[in-house]
């Protein structure tokens, strides 16, 4: 029963070293469905810290937002199917030809040699930015307005799914329909401290809330007991999963 949900808890593997990643990584193999890389630790370990992962059986999610011409992010997309990973992303603020260019190069490369297709995601507005961060840059249109509006191009450009502020997920429902990915950080356990994310939602409300996936850092990596951190947030996924 809990497989469906340790399927949807995406770990944040927020270090800095190999050493560190591959610590967790058989630390939290099997309790957790997939391990998230970023910039942090792809500019300091570069490709090897995905294979790494690979090898050891886990999934990954490679969170570098991509955000350039349609063809550099369509090449940077299929090397990224070629490491095997389950989840890569973009901005969608690149544009739908971007999205779209790179919906299709993946489709092919994935066809031509036989790899699985990530589930291609994009950035919706980044939650640090407001209504006035929008304007300095001369988007008059708020941040409520803009999500949907991106998660929809993102979905018609051919795109599985965004990722959103759990707050997000009820507009990005009623744009994108039921068929689409929502993978939400913002995430702590009723118990666990808040760090520096301020808007959040507990595991199960999330999940109620219609989020696909959850991702999830220092509840579990700062927690005293981390392998029981992520069984108890695995077993509160699963509860909501039940009522949904
Ligand atoms: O430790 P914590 O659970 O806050 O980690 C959440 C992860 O999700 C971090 O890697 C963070 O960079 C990422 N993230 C986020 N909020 C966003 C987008 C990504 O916290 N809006």
């Amino acid at each position: 029963m809990n497989d469906a949900a340790i399927k949807r808890l995406i770990f944040a593997l927020d270090v800095q070293t190999f050493a560190e990643a591959q610590e967790w990584v058989k630390r939290l193999r099997g309790q957790v469905g997939v391990f998230k890389v970023g910039k942090q630790l792809f500019t300091t370990c570069g490709p090897d810290v995905v294979r790494m992962i690979r090898a050891s059986g886990g999934e990954v999610f490679l969170d570098l937002k991509y955000h350039d011409i349609p063809n550099t992010v369509a090449m940077a997309t299929v090397e990224a199917c070629r490491l095997g990973v389950r989840m890569v992303n973009v901005h969608a603020l690149g544009g739908g030809e971007m999205m779209a260019v790179t919906a299709a190069a993946a489709a092919q490369v994935c066809r031509e040699e036989g790899h699985p297709l990530p589930l291609l995601l994009a950035v919706t507005i980044l939650t640090s930015s407001t209504d006035a961060t929008l304007r300095e840059i001369g988007i008059e249109r708020p941040v409520t307005e803009m999500v949907p509006r991106l998660a929809k191009l993102t979905k018609d450009s051919g795109f599985a799914g965004v990722v959103a502020s759990p707050q997000e997920v009820g507009l990005i429902r009623a744009a994108c329909g039921p068929d689409f990915a929502i993978v939400t950080p913002g995430v702590r356990p009723a118990t666990a401290s808040l760090d520096d994310q301020k808007r959040v939602m507990t595991p199960g409300e999330a999940i109620r809330a219609g989020a696909d996936y959850l991702v999830i850092g220092r509840p579990i990596a700062a927690a005293a007991d981390p392998e029981a951190a992520a069984a108890a947030i695995v077993a509160e996924m699963a509860t909501a999963l039940k009522g949904r």
